[in-house]
Order: structure tokens, then sequence, then C-alpha cells
């Protein structure tokens, strides 16, 4: 894996959203894999920035969002659509269109995971995929474990996994939804390009483990080694155990 360390999180987060661009002038038509969270938030905030300034063009852009949670509604505080729309749709001509997202509320669970990857296969699957980890290693949502899943799929979340979400729930951690749909490891391993940002001490033991660490499905971030193109950007704080 390609790893890079900046100064801080906002020089890292400035390095993704340029990688970004550069990846939209290179392919206008590329097929994005976008994760919610806290870590992208300054690299969203920063493609806003340089698309208001003429500097990227999402015209014939596709977008997928990694996960949601389960029983929530797109407009609702927690959901990871709602996030997208608030940090970077609302600032980039990405098309609401083709800004693809996975219904936690769909009849059928199973019948829309398999929708979802069915559509990103229709698309020609992902070109550029962001990605942020989780603090037990966990990449979307998918979770530690005996076994992981290739496809998009639901999941159960691990208690620590909906602590780490509870701020957009008022902090109540029983108010976190106990299951999600994400895209699977499959999913992931087979987007040409991954851009792996992390950022801060509390994610630093997860790099370690994710770039030194045997391969295992107990940190799902590991099985990113067996990716050819793997770039991976770090502040200070997150290398810090490197
Ligand atoms: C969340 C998301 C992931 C995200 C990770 C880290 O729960 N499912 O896509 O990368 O956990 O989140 P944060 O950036 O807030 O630390």
């Amino acid at each position: 894996m390609d790893v890079t360390i900046f100064g801080s999180a906002t020089e890292a987060s400035r390095a993704v959203a340029r990688r970004v661009v550069e990846a939209l002038r290179r392919t206008p038509d590329v097929v994005l894999g976008l994760p919610a969270g806290r870590t992208p938030v300054e690299a969203y905030i920063e493609l806003c920035r340089l698309y208001s300034v003429g500097e990227a063009d999402y015209s014939r852009a596709t977008a997928f969002l990694l996960d949601e949670f389960v029983g929530l509604d797109h407009s609702h505080a927690g959901s990871f659509r709602r996030f997208l729309t608030e940090h970077l749709l609302s600032g980039v001509n990405l098309d609401p269109e083709r800004t693809h997202s996975l219904n936690g509320l769909a009849d059928d669970l199973d019948i829309e995971c398999e929708r979802y990857e069915e559509t990103i296969a229709a698309c020609g699957g992902l070109g550029l995929l962001l990605l942020g980890i989780g603090v037990n290693g966990h990449v979307g949502f998918n979770e530690p474990g005996d076994v992981l899943k290739a496809r998009t799929h639901r999941v159960k979340l691990l208690d620590s996994t909906r602590a780490e979400n509870a701020g957009a729930f008022g902090g109540a951690v029983t108010r976190v939804p106990g299951e999600a749909l994400s895209i699977g490891m499959g999913t992931i391993l087979r987007a040409e390009t991954i851009v792996l940002l992390a950022t801060g001490e509390r994610k630093a033991e997860a790099v370690h483990a994710m770039l030194r660490g045997s391969l295992t499905t107990q940190l799902p971030a590991s099985l990113l080694q067996t990716h050819r193109r793997v770039e991976v950007y770090l502040d200070r704080a997150a290398a810090g155990t490197l």
C-alpha cells in the first residue's frame, strides 16, 4: 500500500480532495465510492471549495455511498444519505439521481442489497473508492468477526461501533440502529483505486494492524493489503505507531 503521512489532518484531507479532483479530470465519468463519518468532513469541505472556484466538474460522475443504517429515513439526522447531502451534494454538481444510496427502509433488505450490488456492477464497478477506517478496523460497515461477506449485505453492528456513531443520535447509543446495510469486502476489493484517509491518535492502532498485521477477518481493513492500488493518507497522529 502506498502510504503518505501529512503534518496535519487538514493537510491529509486536502490531499485527498485534490486526488478526487485529479480523478475527475482524468475520468469525468468516474464512479466514486463515498463514506460518511467524521473523518471525510474536511475533505468534503475542500471538495466543495474546489468546485466553487471552478476546479472540478461532477456533471458526468456517479457516486455510491458505502453504507446506511437500517430503519432510518434519508431525512433522519443520523442517516448517511443526509450526511452526504449536507456535506457534499449541497456544494458540488453531483447529480442526486446518480448519487446512489442504500435504503434502510426497504421492505426486503436482502433484495435491496442485491439491487445495490447489481447497480454498482451495471455502472462498471467503483472507480475511485474513498474509505475511512473504524477504530476496530472496519471499512464501510464490514465489522470484525469470524466471517466477512463479499457482497452488499445486512450487518449487525457491534456495540462499540454504535457508540462511535452515537453523536448523530443525541449521544444515546440505544438510539443508534443495531443494524446497517453495507457494501461487502468483495465490492470494496474490486474497486479500481482505493483512497483511505485516517486521522487522529484513536485510529493509530487500527492503521498499524491494517498495514503491518496479518490478513484477518478480525480486522477487515487488513484485507486491503491484497489490493494492487491502495493509497493511504494519514496525519502524524494516525501514523504514530508505524
Ligand atoms: C463509520 C462508517 C465508516 C467510517 C467509520 C469511521 O461507522 N460506517 O464508513 O469510515 O465508521 O468513522 P469516523 O470517520 O467517524 O471515525
